[in-house]
């Protein structure tokens, strides 16, 4: 077995590293603080490419596969993980959602547009009553022939109010339940579409996140993906890709507060030396570099099932329920071991361990990955 990496996915991860260091590092305390979108750090993203990473190259991606993004992702995340939930929502919900299940006239209209950073993307599924119960669907959508009626809010929408292009799920044909749902592009600015307040975040703070409101919008029919009545199942098989990103992006977060804690903990004295050179602390970092690899492993696992061809559904699913407990665990004992400093902003850790507990619960809480999994292997 070959665990190393190729001389091309080595670049793009010193590529992404090299964007977060040099574009995202400065400032990202503030836009924390400020709850200030990275507005100009998210274009450049999409010039960099990282917008579109597995985006066939005809439509203006990278042609890259999924353990490019992954290293990507946790590369981003060791920064700022506002700008890589930015990221993965692009990536591995819209534009993977519509190249795998769009038209061609969709895919020329949107993706091509999403594929660049020219237009950012939103998945609007979850409602104020159909969070992790996603069949209950109260958005309904009316079919009035050549368009549909879209009627509903949507809460909790990552990009909320900065996106261009969103993918919002409506109930159809209330009778059908899950196969009544069906999946739309609905463009910003349509009319009746309004943007609902920001939410105050404990962590995760630099990316927006709002409610939206749809009042009889119009939406042509050539704006529905697939068959009628495919909505749902569009929904679990973009989120069982979507979360392989959150889930690398947790291991950059576990990584991002490991490497500062490594690193104080070799200056910080204690007791006459380095606090590393007490077994409480280096023990302490032995379990969390353990925990790390560990989950690297799953999440490298997911990505590679992803690109192979493979079943994902399980191991994506396996990936962030178990990196996104490690990115809990870690950034915790990140924190302990900065002591005080631990404790405010200046020191980062602090920041790393509220964005940390979002890993699980957005694209699906643990509780619900534990369903995917045990569904998945009873399956068997
Ligand atoms: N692929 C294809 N089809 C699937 C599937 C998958 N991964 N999972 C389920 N289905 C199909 C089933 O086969 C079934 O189809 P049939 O009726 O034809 O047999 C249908 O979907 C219904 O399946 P279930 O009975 O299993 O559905 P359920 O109601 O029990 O729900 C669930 C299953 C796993 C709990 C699902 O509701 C779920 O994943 N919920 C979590 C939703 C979620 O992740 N929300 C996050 C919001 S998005 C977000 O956070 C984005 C962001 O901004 C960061």
């Amino acid at each position: 077995m070959d665990f190393s990496l190729t001389e091309e996915h080595l670049m793009i991860r010193d590529a992404a590293r090299d964007f977060a260091k040099n574009e995202l590092l400065a400032g990202v305390i503030e836009r924390d603080t400020k709850q200030e979108f990275p507005a100009r750090q998210v274009k450049i993203m999409g010039e960099l490419g990282f917008l579109g990473m597995m985006v066939d190259p005809k439509y203006g991606g990278g042609g890259l596969d999924t353990i490019s993004f992954v290293l990507a992702m946790e590369e981003i995340s060791k920064i700022d993980a506002s700008a890589s939930v930015i990221m993965t929502v692009n990536n591995s919900l819209v534009c993977y959602g519509i190249q795998e299940y769009g038209s061609e006239e969709q895919k020329q209209k949107y993706l091509t547009k999403l594929a660049t950073g020219e237009k950012l993307g939103a998945f609007c599924l979850s409602e104020p009553e159909a969070g992790s119960d996603a069949t209950s669907q109260k958005t309904t959508a009316v079919d009035k022939g050549d368009h549909y009626i879209l009627n509903g809010t949507k809460n909790w929408i990552t990009n909320g109010s900065n996106a261009d292009i969103h993918l919002v799920f409506a109930q159809t044909n209330k009778e059908k339940k899950h196969r009544g749902i069906n999946v739309f592009i609905v463009e910003k600015g349509w009319k009746g579409f309004e943007i609902g307040p920001k939410e105050d975040k404990l962590g995760i703070r630099g990316s927006d996140t709002h409610s939206l409101i749809f009042n009889d919008v119009k939406v042509p029919k050539e704006n529905r993906i697939g068959e009628n009545g495919f909505g749902f199942k569009f929904a679990m098989k973009t989120l069982s890709g979507g979360r392989i990103g959150i889930a690398a992006q947790a291991l950059g977060i576990a990584g991002g507060a490991y490497d500062l804690a490594r690193e104080y903990s070799k200056v910080r004295k204690a007791f006459g030396t380095e606090i590393c050179n007490h077994q409480a602390i280096a023990f302490k970092l032995a379990d969390m570099h353990t925990q790390i690899e560990a989950a690297r492993h799953l999440v490298m696992k997911a990505a590679w099932d992803k690109d192979k061809g493979h079943n994902y559904l399980v191991s994506s699913a396996m990936a962030k329920v178990y990196a996104s407990q490690v990115a809990m665990d870690v950034t915790v004992e990140a924190v302990q071991i900065h002591g005080g400093n631990g404790y405010v902003k200046e020191y980062h850790v602090e920041r790393f361990m509220r964005d940390a507990k979002i890993t699980q619960i957005y694209e699906g809480t643990s509780e619900i990955q534990k369903i995917v999994i045990s569904r998945g292997l009873l399956r068997n």
